[in-house]
């Protein structure tokens, strides 16, 4: 089979693990949620009460642990040592703190070497924020999607208030935005737009025209 690589980056909210699993499934693709393997690091780091700054033990705790994705591009499911936490790697407490976690040199060094295994000869779509620029430099289809702050502010928003959950827009609009600068301004591989990356603004799109342009920009890799 040969490998073909899809790469979907991009700031919280813009639409990309929505994006990503609907073309993984169009295209009988692996989808790998990189996001998700940081906060359920994250969510097990919280358990466990460990102190956030402490690369170390962040990293002991990583290499202790079995961190699972599982289920298909339609319910994706996270498993940390057999245990589902597919729920409990969204809430709120492990959203505010994943960039702190995500920001160590080490922990990132380790979840790239598990993200490259995953993509290793396949066809996978990956989503996160640094599969182009650093985890995979090679893929053979990079996308950089964005939209503007209200706009993911709007949809997570509207989300939240679908599924019953209390939500104020403000507030999203502002963890968005502080989780966007920590992202941005990390040191170790950053959210940045990879050179070769198409970029697309979703504002005013739908999901299925966003999967359509990038079924489209594949198809003229040939
Ligand atoms: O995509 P999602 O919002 O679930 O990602 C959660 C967090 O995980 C991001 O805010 C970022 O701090 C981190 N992350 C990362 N690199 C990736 C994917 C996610 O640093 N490739």
């Amino acid at each position: 089979m040969d490998k073909v690589n899809i790469a979907i980056d991009g700031p919280a909210g813009a639409g990309k693990s929505t994006v990503a699993r609907q073309l993984a499934g169009r295209l009988s693709y692996l989808y790998v949620d990189t996001g998700a393997m940081y906060r359920a690091l994250t969510w097990k780091a919280l358990q466990e009460d460990l102190p956030l700054h402490d690369e170390e033990q962040l990293t002991q705790l990583l290499e202790r642990i079995k961190l699972e994705l599982g289920g298909n591009e339609e319910a994706p499911r996270v498993y940390v040592n057999d245990a589902e936490v597919t729920e409990g790697v969204r809430t709120p407490e492990v959203t505010a703190a994943v960039s702190e976690v995500s920001a160590h040199e080490a922990v990132r060094r380790m979840m790239a070497e598990k993200q490259r295994m995953l993509a290793a000869n396949r066809r996978a779509v990956l989503d996160g924020r640094d599969i182009g620029s650093h985890v995979l430099p090679d893929a053979e289809l990079k996308v950089f999607l964005t939209a503007s702050v209200d706009e993911r502010a709007k949809r997570r928003h509207e989300e939240n208030v679908e599924k019953g959950i209390s939500s104020d827009f403000e507030e999203i609009k502002q963890a968005i935005s502080r989780r966007d600068e920590q992202d941005a301004n990390r040191t170790i591989a950053p959210l940045v737009k990879a050179r070769d990356a198409y970029e697309i603004d979703t504002t005013n799109q739908q999901v299925e025209d966003v999967v359509a342009e990038i079924e489209s920009l594949l198809r003229q890799l040939g």
